[in-house]
């Protein structure tokens, strides 16, 4: 089932504009937040690396919704957005705070008709979901299947590295955090509900995994390092 809605023309600079207003919700939110509150564990816990992964979701969402026949719009649009109270907010509750402060802007901005508004509402709210998806709309799980398919492949082992270093793990970690991503891709296939993001999410396992073989043959020696 599609969200059904007319379909909109939202031009490259309204979209620039868009876009510019997150980046500047997700810097007026974290500055002064020294600590990174929740995510402090993330060395990366700032605006440029939650834009980044905006961006990624983007471009991974589109490429669902333009193969799977969803409303290009809705979820791109959403996409830009779903995260914008993710430093304002609690992790429980930024989705939907998230889908009432984009209300607010795209409104106040924009001369959208109200179904449009309705739909980026809903598809924002239900983003954090636990369990199935397959009940909801084509377009809430182009939105959600693509923040999980971010978190996997050559993208996601390289952020768990970065952790890895973060959290001063030793060189000896390095197969077991790869390894990580991997299990997490497979866990994740269950969940994706569209055979665009299921061949994406599979060509990640994939990297993920050549990533890990790659690693393991370039050091043999880093099975007899000090595991402490
Ligand atoms: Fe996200």
């Amino acid at each position: 089932m599609s969200i059904k809605s007319e379909q909109i023309e939202i031009s490259s600079s309204d979209f620039g504009k868009m876009k510019d207003y997150v980046y500047e919700q997700l810097v007026a939110s974290t500055v002064g937040d020294v600590g990174g509150n929740r995510m402090r564990w993330y060395p990366w816990h700032s605006a440029e690396y939650r834009f980044t992964h905006i961006l990624n979701v983007i471009s991974l969402s589109t490429k669902i919704a333009q193969n799977e026949g969803a409303n290009i719009d809705q979820v791109r649009v959403s996409a830009l957005f779903h995260d914008i109270a993710k430093f304002s907010s609690t992790q429980k509750d930024h989705a939907k705070d998230g889908a009432d402060l984009t209300s607010a802007y795209l409104r106040e901005n924009f001369n959208f008709p109200d179904s449009f508004l309705e739909n980026i509402h809903k598809i924002i709210s239900n983003h954090v979901h636990d369990g199935s998806i397959s009940h909801l709309s084509l377009e809430e799980r182009c939105l959600i299947e693509a923040d999980m398919i971010d978190k996997i492949g050559a993208n996601g082992s390289t952020l768990l590295l970065l952790r890895m270093g973060y959290d001063s793990h030793p060189p000896a970690h390095i197969m077991e955090t790869l390894q990580k991503v991997i299990k997490r891709g497979k866990e994740t296939l269950p969940y994706i509900s569209t055979d665009t993001g299921y061949s994406l999410a599979y060509q990640r396992i994939q990297r993920a995994t050549w990533l890990k073989e790659w690693v393991e043959d370039e050091t043999p020696g880093v099975s007899e390092l000090p595991r402490n």
